[in-house]
């Protein structure tokens, strides 16, 4: 397995390049220092600091109540371990969508006291405003169609998304629009696989898909989901490198057996 090791911080100029060259982009989520060291040393692209913390970390349904520092606090350690990745952060809800003004403050917030190098915010059209705003701060801004979690009680349910031609022709058209206004990628979320390449196709910028198939120019996955410490979650576009749910578990079990047998500390393993 060869890793890309020689960039030294991984820029949104090196995606281009990669999309240009055919080479496939792996991001992954992170939302702590300890996490986000692993991730980084193993030679991911992009770390996205995602929204997605309210569900993981935080343990709520949705992705609606993780507020803005909360979402600085996650990033700043993030930044802090990650030597060679972009780091990306989610714009939580409720900061960018009242107007421009407010979104380009929230992205500021984020840049300035997290260090992150880029933010990401969900939707298309409704949001170019916004968009334009914080891009002409100098902020490079990552798009986010398909399946938005922050607008789940529009939709209802968190099944695949735009599978009608009118949902399907409003996404391209989002897409050209993230595009044009300067987007410097844009994640496709839980769409039919030949959408998203059709999508990747009109797109000089890449395309990052979550259960968007195989044609995305990269790939991302939540951390705990591909590590398998969401017991019980097996999506079908999940794919489980490794069941940590079971290793930490076991582990523990013989923790507490260790210590109420009082075989732990023993005397090695005191002063
Ligand atoms: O918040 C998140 O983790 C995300 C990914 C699922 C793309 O937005």
């Amino acid at each position: 397995m060869s890793v890309n090791k020689e960039i030294k911080r991984v820029t949104t100029h090196n995606l281009q390049a990669m999309k240009s060259k055919g080479e496939k982009i792996a991001m992954l989520t992170a939302y702590d220092y300890t996490m986000a060291k692993i991730v980084d040393d193993a030679g991911i692209d992009i770390i996205l600091v995602g929204d997605s913390a309210s569900n993981v970390m935080a343990g709520h349904e949705t992705t609606l109540p993780i507020t803005l520092d909360q979402m600085i606090y996650h990033a700043s350690s993030v930044v802090r371990a990650a030597t060679r990745a972009l780091v990306v952060v989610d714009l939580p809800f409720g900061s960018y969508q009242g107007n421009s003004k407010e979104a380009l403050s929230s992205a500021i917030r984020i840049m300035k006291e997290s260090g992150a190098h880029a933010v990401k915010l969900e939707g298309g059209v409704e949001i170019a405003e916004s968009i334009s705003r914080i891009l002409t701060a100098g902020i490079p801004v990552m798009g986010h169609l398909g399946l938005t979690p922050q607008s789940i009680y529009k939709f209802g349910t968190y099944t695949v998304r735009a599978k009608e031609e009118a949902e399907a022709q409003k996404l391209r058209e989002d897409a050209l629009k993230l595009e044009e206004l300067g987007c410097f990628g844009v994640v496709l979320e839980k769409i039919p696989a030949e959408l998203a390449k059709k999508v990747s196709a009109s797109l000089h910028v890449p395309t990052i898909g979550i259960g968007a198939g195989q044609h995305c120019d990269g790939q991302v996955l939540v951390i705990h989901d591909m590590l398998g410490l969401n017991k019980g979650f097996r999506p079908r576009f999940l794919r489980q490198y490794a069941n940590l749910y079971e290793v930490m578990n076991e582990a523990i079990q013989h923790y507490v057996s260790d210590v109420k047998a009082n075989d732990f500390p023993n005397e090695t393993e005191q002063y």
